[in-house]
């Protein structure tokens, strides 16, 4: 997974990364929610950083805090590097840290970081109980998990329907990057909201809450087109013949033609979740 990340970083931030972060940065208003009162945290965790979306917003968010944005792929990590330079002023840019390391293993010290923020890394991992460990095990006490993850959701999306129906317009087997996921070992989308709150309980955290929301993505048509055959399906495409490859293509943009516009808008089931280290 993390070759896959590595080399797909910057597809990754063309078409995907746009799709998450709306949904990712709302994260961060669970960082002081619901104390309206609460202390900037002046040192602050965004694990698995991917390309940056949570560490642009945080050092412009909390002007004094440090940010130690963490992930075990240098290959996001380095575009996350490279819009930093671009988006962030000399002075933000001096407060965030691009880090890797592996969600299990972080460089810091026990009882270091005010707030730990993740957004759509937790269902990757192999195991979650490691993770949120660490997690404990850097936060001072009072200090604050948050995350947004996928919950579990089975409604069919008619586009992504569309390229599964042109494979077999073609003749195709699907034995794509998305079942190769699959076997590998990771935690998965979460089952319930309750199932995410219970995992924070068992873990040790307290003042824990959990809530289900819908991220919501209009994409274009065109640019529908383009996500999934540049990024979402791109390593199986590339890993069939030219000329199959092509009948693919074509019949996937005559199937997607044939759906109304507003088939293109994904809404799909999120939780946010965040809990305290006991003080
Ligand atoms: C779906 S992306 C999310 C990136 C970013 N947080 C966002 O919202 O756009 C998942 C990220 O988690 C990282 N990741 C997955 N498992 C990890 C682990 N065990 N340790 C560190 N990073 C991990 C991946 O490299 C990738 O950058």
């Amino acid at each position: 997974m993390q070759q896959r990340y590595d080399e797909g970083a910057e597809a990754y931030q063309r078409w995907w990364a746009p799709v998450l972060a709306p949904s990712a940065l709302a994260v961060l208003d669970l960082v002081a929610e619901p104390r309206s009162d609460a202390v900037a945290p002046r040192h602050l965790v965004d694990l698995g950083t991917g390309t940056g979306v949570l560490a642009r917003a945080a050092v412009r968010r909390w002007p004094a805090a440090r940010i130690d944005a963490a992930d075990f792929s240098r290959g996001m990590l380095a575009v996350a590097g490279a819009l930093a330079e671009r988006e962030l002023a000399p002075a933000e840019r001096r407060r965030v840290r691009w880090l890797q390391a592996h969600a299990t293993a972080l460089p810091f010290a026990d009882g270091s970081v005010d707030a730990v923020v993740s957004s759509f890394v937790v269902q990757l991992v192999p195991s979650r109980p490691p993770v949120y460990r660490e997690a404990l095990r850097v936060l001072r006490p009072g200090g604050r998990l948050a995350f947004v993850s996928w919950l579990a959701d089975e409604t069919p999306f008619a586009p992504h329907e569309a390229f599964d129906d042109a494979l077999d317009d073609v003749g195709v087997a699907a034995g794509d990057d998305e079942e190769r996921l699959d076997e590998e070992a990771r935690a998965g989308d979460f089952v319930s909201v309750r199932a995410a709150s219970d995992s924070l309980r068992r873990a040790g955290f307290r003042n824990v809450h959990a809530e289900a929301r819908t991220l919501e993505y209009g994409w274009t048509r065109e640019r529908f087109a383009d996500y999934k055959l540049r990024y979402d399906e791109h390593s199986f495409l590339e890993g069939l013949d030219r000329s199959v490859r092509r009948r693919v293509e074509r019949r996937f943009r005559e199937r997607i033609a044939l759906l109304r516009a507003d088939a293109f808008t994904l809404r799909a089931p999120v939780v946010y979740a965040r809990g305290d280290r006991p003080g």
